[in-house]
């Protein structure tokens, strides 16, 4: 399985702070926002990466990023030049993709809580998995609609009248049929490759998964500087609580096995001393403690 992370848009909803970097650089409380959506991937055990972003930006994550190789895993770059829909991030990714399957995840999107990804694509098996998530405010969402059995039966992009509060987050799971359909679509009235029309095409196949989340789980939107604010303190006050941090690729590296310990120490050796290599030491000393070594 690989993994297509977009991360491009002009975040003028975030104006002015997308003036100097755009908003999945912007910070989640202690991390850049690029962190939850890598580490919800890596954490699921993904290992080939490919991150889209806009010529202007890409040099930015590629200095945040690097290619991988410092987590044990690999990270290849490509522009999306015109923001013409998230669908288009499976054209500009076909050759990365190649004939393997593919998660594609939005670089806003903000999870917390449940191992329902990792579970997800580890159980995938074929067609598309995607995901169903009850919101307050559908509308501004691809809305998916149940039968009575709970099977999905309708999905629509942005509906005036949704038919459901079940919103579809930005994960998307795809067997690598996807390369074909994505090519086939077309655009919609707002000029845009519509994801929603990939997944309504595996759904016309009688291939579409929908799983939805539980309600436990946390799905945070940053896309304004109020949301950004929110999803900010909910990141502090569960990090503060549980003593655990969510969204810190170095861990999922090492619980992953991507790292091994002593490859894990270096990288925090290398880190100023600050809260979050404080808290990567931490992460080594119960390693090793259960470990049964030091
Ligand atoms: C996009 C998708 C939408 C999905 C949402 C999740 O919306 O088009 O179906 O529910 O991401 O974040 P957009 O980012 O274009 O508002």
């Amino acid at each position: 399985m690989k993994a297509i992370i977009l991360a491009g848009g002009t975040g003028s909803r975030l104006y002015p702070l997308t003036q100097v970097a755009s908003k999945q650089l912007q910070a989640v409380f202690d991390k850049p926002m690029i962190y939850y959506p890598l580490t919800v991937l890596m954490a699921s055990g993904v290992s080939q990466l490919c991150l889209i972003s806009t010529p202007d930006d890409l040099p930015r994550y590629q200095r945040l990023l690097g290619d991988g190789r410092q987590w044990g895993v690999s990270i290849e770059y490509r522009e999306q030049s015109k923001p013409e829909g998230i669908a288009q991030a499976l054209l500009i990714a076909a050759d990365f993709v190649g004939l393997d399957s593919v998660v594609l995840m939005l670089g806003d999107n903000i999870f917390s809580g449940g191992d329902d990804f990792p579970r997800a694509i580890s159980s995938f098996e074929g067609g598309a998995a995607i995901f169903a998530y009850h919101v307050k405010d559908p509308k501004r969402y691809g809305v998916v609609e149940f039968d009575g059995s709970g099977k999905a039966i309708s999905i629509e992009e942005k509906p005036c009248h949704p038919k459901s509060s079940y919103a579809v987050p930005g994960v998307y799971i795809y067997d690598n049929d996807v390369l074909d359909i994505a090519r086939k679509i077309k655009p919609s009235a707002r000029g845009e490759l519509e994801i929603t029309d990939v997944n309504l095409e595996y759904l016309r196949r009688g291939k579409l998964q929908v799983r939805r989340l539980s309600r436990g789980f946390a799905w945070l939107d940053a896309g304004t500087s109020t949301a950004l604010h929110e999803a900010s303190a909910y990141i502090e006050a569960i990090e503060r609580r549980q003593g655990v941090k969510i969204g810190c690729p170095e861990e999922s590296a090492l619980v992953r096995g991507f790292l091994g310990i002593e490859d894990f120490e270096v990288l925090i050796g290398k880190m100023p001393t600050c809260e979050y290599s404080d808290y990567l030491r931490s992460v080594a000393d119960e390693w090793h403690r259960l470990n049964g070594e030091k």
